[in-house]
C-alpha cells in the first residue's frame, strides 16, 4: 500500500513538483530559525510560504518552534499535491538542554549512554517541532587539526560503529513515525574525517581499501540500525567532488551497502562544484549532482532551478528524478507525515517535553561520565573538602557563553553552569576566581592578579581550553597547543609553586606543553554543555569517580598528526625501549608516541587484570575472558579493552585495532569476569571492493587498559 500511493503521486507530480520534493531550504518561516552562511539571501518567511504552496519546498531545516511549523505544514497541505513537508535541523548535542559535545560522548565508552541520551534529545527536539537530525556524524576524525572532531566520536573505527548504531536507536527509537521519533542522518558519506592537513573542506586522497576498512563501517553500522537518510560530504574523495561522486554515492552507498533511504547534499554543496571545478555552471552543477546520486539539494535552489529542463532536453533521465522522488516520498511515509502531517507539531508537547528536570539530570550524568583524568601525581585529586583556599584561575572559568561548545542547535535559555558558579556554591568566600587571561588575548593587568592570588591559594584550578568557536565546522587549526596567553597563564600560575590542577576545555585532542603538561593533575573536560560546572566540580571532589576514556589520542605536538593509533607497521620500527638511534621510523624531536593513548584514564582507584583465557582457535561467535579487580580503596569503574592484531597476512594489518570493550564498576576488593565477544569475522580484512575475508594465521590479542598500554598479551589462531 505504501509503494501505491507512492507511486500514485509520482504519477501526478509534474516535473517543478518533482524538484520541489527534492529541495531543502533554510526554515525563514519560524522566527528562531538560524541564520543561513553569510552571503546567502535568505527568502523572507512569506516568499517561503508561497514556495512552498507552489510546490517547491521539499523540506525545511534549522528552524524551530512548533508555532511557525504549523504554519509551514498548513502551507504544505495547501499545495496542489498536499504533500507534508519534513523539518530537519542540525540536532548535535542537544535540541534546547545541551549536552556534551558528541566527542564527549564518546568517552563514556558507553553505548547504552549514547542510546539514553540521543533519546532524550529526539524527545525534546521532536517537541519542539522537528522530524529529522543532521546528525549523527560519524565521520572518524584522524587529524586533530580538522574543527569538527569535536563532532563525532574520535578515531577509533570500532568505537566509531558502536556508537553511531547506538545513536541512531536513539534519536530514531523503535518506530520512525512514532511522534518522538528523530530520522537520523549519519554523515558526511565519506571520509571528511581525513581532509588532507585537517584542513575544512578541503580535499580528501585515500586508498580505497582505507575508505572501507577505516571510513565506512560507521555508516555500516547506522544504516544497519535503521538511520533513515544519509549526507554528502563537502569534501572531494579521490579527486571527485562526493557531490558529484556517482562511484562513491551510487556504486558503494546503493550498490555495495544497500542503503536505501535518500542521499542530502550539504549546504549548497551542489553549487560549489563550481568551485570545485567540476561543473561548468549552475545547470551542469545540478546535472552532476543528480546523477552521481545525491537526492537532495540543500539551499543552493538549483534543483527547482534547473532539473525541469534537464530532463526536458534528456540531459537527466526522468528514471533518476523518480528514483530521488520515490525515497524522499518512502521517508516521509516512514516518518507518518500522510496520515499525520501535524505530527511532533504540538503546542502542548512544547510546552511540557522541552528542558525538563529528568533530561537535565540526564545531562548531568553524562557529562560526569565523560570527563577523563588524564594524570594526578601525588593522588592531588580528589581535593579535601575542608582545603581552605582555592584560585580558579583561567579564561574558561566562568562564562555561559562558552559552555556548549559548536554545535549547540537552540540551547536559547542559556541556563549552563559554569565552574565558577558550581565551586562558589560549594566553598563560599574559599574561593578566589581570576581570568588571567582571554581566550586568546593577554588582559591588562589580568595576569598579575591570576598569579597574586594562585601565591596566597593551597590549590589552583587552572581553567583553560579552547573557546567554543575554535573547533567545530570551518574551524581547523594549523596548531593543536593551548592559545600563547594562556600558556603564558599557566607558566607564570606554575612558577608560584602552588600545587594546580589544569581542567582543559577543548573540541579535540590537545598537543600539552610546558607547565601545563608537567601539572600534577589534568582534566580533560571537553565541553560538557549546561553542566559543565556541577560535573567537572563533582568530579574535582571525589563525589563522583572520573570514569572517562579518550577517543583520540593526545599528541606531543602538532607535527604528529595525522595520528592514529591503529597504524600500519614500518618495516623500521624505533627500538624498544625506545634509545638513539638513526635508520628508524622516529621523529628527532617527538616520541614515536601519543602523550596520552587513545582509551587512557585514570580513577581514584586501581584496577588489575588477570587469567586471560581465549580461544585457541577462533570461531564465529567466540569471547575473551577477563578477571578485573579493583585493587583501590573506592569503588570505581574501569574499560577494559580488547586489541587485535593479524601477525602475517596478505595486507599489512595495524599494529593494534580494537575489536570490543566492556565497561565495569566495582567495590573495593570486588572482583567479576569479563567475557568481551570477539569472532573470527572481526579479523577479517576489507579489500578495495568492501569485500571481507579472513586469512588463517596467528592472531595477537591485548586484553589493556589503552592503546598503548602492555596489559595481558595471549594469541588464538585463525583457521
Ligand atoms: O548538517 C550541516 C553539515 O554538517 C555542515 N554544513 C551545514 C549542514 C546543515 O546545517
Amino acid at each position: 500500500a505504501a509503494q501505491e500511493r507512492i507511486e500514485d503521486l509520482l504519477a501526478r507530480m509534474t516535473l517543478a513538483e518533482k524538484a520541489g520534493q527534492l529541495s531543502c531550504f533554510s526554515d525563514t518561516v519560524r522566527p528562531l530559525g538560524r541564520a543561513t552562511n553569510p552571503g546567502e539571501a535568505a527568502r523572507d518567511a512569506d516568499a517561503m510560504l508561497a514556495a512552498i504552496r507552489a510546490g517547491q519546498v521539499g523540506m525545511l531545516f534549522n528552524g524551530h518552534g512548533v508555532a511557525g511549523a504549523r504554519r509551514a505544514q498548513r502551507a504544505a497541505l495547501q499545495s496542489r499535491l498536499g504533500i507534508p513537508l519534513v523539518f530537519a535541523a542540525d540536532v548535535i548535542h542537544g535540541y534546547e538542554t545541551i549536552f556534551p559535545i558528541p566527542l564527549a560522548e564518546a568517552a563514556a565508552f558507553d553505548p547504552a549512554l549514547s542510546e539514553r541520551v540521543a533519546r532524550a534529545v529526539a524527545r525534546e527536539a521532536t517537541a519542539g517541532g522537528l522530524h529529522w537530525t543532521f546528525a549523527p556524524m560519524v565521520d572518524v576524525a584522524r587529524d586533530q587539526r580538522w574543527g569538527r572532531v569535536a563532532e563525532g566520536a574520535g578515531e577509533d573505527v570500532h568505537l566509531g560503529a558502536v556508537l553511531a548504531a547506538a545513536r541512531v536507536r536513539g534519536f530514531q527509537g523503535n518506530d520512525l513515525s512514532a511522534e518522538d521519533a528523530l530520522c537520523a542522518t549519519p554523515k558526511h558519506f565519506a571520509g571528511y574525517g581525513a581532509v588532507t592537513g585537517g584542513m575544512e573542506y578541503g580535499a580528501v586522497d585515500m586508498a580505497p581499501t582505507t575508505l572501507q576498512a577505516v571510513h565506512l563501517p560507521p555508516f555500516e553500522a547506522a544504516f544497519a540500525a535503521g538511520a533513515g537518510a544519509v549526507m554528502a560530504s563537502f569534501t572531494d574523495v579521490n579527486g571527485v567532488p562526493a557531490t558529484a561522486n556517482r562511484p562513491l554515492l551510487t556504486g558503494i552507498l546503493r550498490d555495495q551497502l544497500r542503503f536505501a533511504g535518500p542521499c542530502v547534499s550539504d549546504y549548497a554543496a551542489d553549487r560549489e562544484l563550481i568551485a570545485h571545478g567540476a561543473a561548468a555552471d549552475e545547470a551542469d552543477a545540478a546535472r552532476r549532482a543528480i546523477l552521481a546520486g545525491t537526492d537532495i539539494s540543500m539551499q543552493s535552489g538549483l534543483y527547482n532551478a534547473h532539473l525541469p529542463a534537464l530532463v526536458a532536453d534528456g540531459r537527466v533521465p526522468i528514471a533518476r528524478v523518480d528514483e530521488a522522488v520515490r525515497r524522499v516520498l518512502a521517508l516521509k511515509l516512514r516518518l507518518g507525515l500522510f496520515d499525520r502531517p501535524y505530527r511532533s507539531l504540538d503546542p502542548d508537547a512544547e510546552r511540557t517535553r522541552i528542558a525538563t528536570p529528568a533530561t537535565r539530570q540526564l545531562a548531568r550524568e553524562a557529562a560526569e561520565r565523560e570527563i577523563v583524568l588524564l594524570r594526578n601525581e601525588g593522588a592531588v585529586l580528589p581535593l579535601r573538602a575542608d582545603v581552605s583556599r582555592i584560585a580558579l584561575i583561567g579564561p574558561c572559568a566562568a562564562g555561559v557563553d562558552q559552555l556548549d561548545g559548536p554545535w549547540s542547535f537552540a540551547g536559547y535559555r542559556r541556563t549552563g553552569v559554569d565552574l565558577a558558579t558550581a565551586l562558589r556554591e560549594r566553598l563560599g568566600a574559599r574561593l578566589v576566581v581570576e581570568p588571567g587571561c582571554a581566550i586568546d588575548a593577554p588582559v591588562a593587568g589580568s595576569l598579575a592578579r591570576a598569579v597574586a592570588a594562585a601565591r596566597a591559594a593551597d590549590v589552583v584550578l587552572l581553567a583553560i581550553g579552547e573557546g567554543a568557536d575554535m573547533s567545530g565546522e570551518a574551524n581547523s587549526r594549523s596548531a593543536i597547543t593551548l592559545p600563547a596567553a594562556q600558556q603564558a597563564l599557566a607558566e607564570a600560575v606554575a612558577a608560584t609553586g602552588t600545587p594546580m590542577v589544569v581542567v582543559l576545555r577543548h573540541g579535540r585532542a590537545l598537543a600539552l606543553e610546558g607547565a601545563v603538561a608537567d601539572a600534577p593533575a589534568i582534566l580533560a573536560t571537553w565541553f560538557l554543555g549546561c553542566e559543565t560546572g556541577p560535573a567537572i566540580a563533582a568530579i574535582l571532589f571525589g563525589d563522583r569517580e572520573p570514569t572517562g576514556r579518550l577517543p583520540v589520542s593526545f599528541p606531543f605536538a602538532t607535527g604528529q598528526q595525522p595520528w592514529s593509533y591503529d597504524r600500519l607497521p614500518t618495516g623500521r620500527p624505533p627500538p624498544d625501549p625506545p634509545a638513539p638511534q638513526g635508520g628508524t621510523g622516529r621523529w628527532r624531536d617527538a616520541p614515536d608516541a601519543p602523550r596520552y593513548a587513545f582509551g587512557h584514564g585514570l580513577g581514584y582507584t586501581r584496577f588489575t587484570l588477570d587469567d586471560v583465557t581465549v580461544p585457541p582457535v577462533l570461531g564465529n561467535a567466540g569471547a575473551v575472558r577477563v578477571t578485573v579487580r579493583n585493587r583501590g580503596a573506592r569503588r570505581g569503574s574501569h574499560v577494559v579493552q580488547l586489541y587485535v592484531r593479524q601477525r602475517v597476512a596478505s595486507r599489512a594489518r595495524p599494529v593494534r585495532q580494537l575489536k570490543g570493550f566492556a565497561r565495569v564498576t566495582l567495590d573495593p576488593g570486588e572482583s567479576r569476569t569479563l567475557a568481551i565477544p570477539l569472532g573470527r569475522q572481526d579479523l577479517a580484512i576489507v579489500d578495495e571492493a568492501g569485500v571481507r575475508q579472513v586469512e588463517p594465521g596467528t592472531v595477537d590479542l591485548w586484553v589493556a587498559a589503552s592503546a598503548s598500554d602492555a596489559g595481558l598479551h595471549a594469541t588464538t589462531q585463525l583457521a
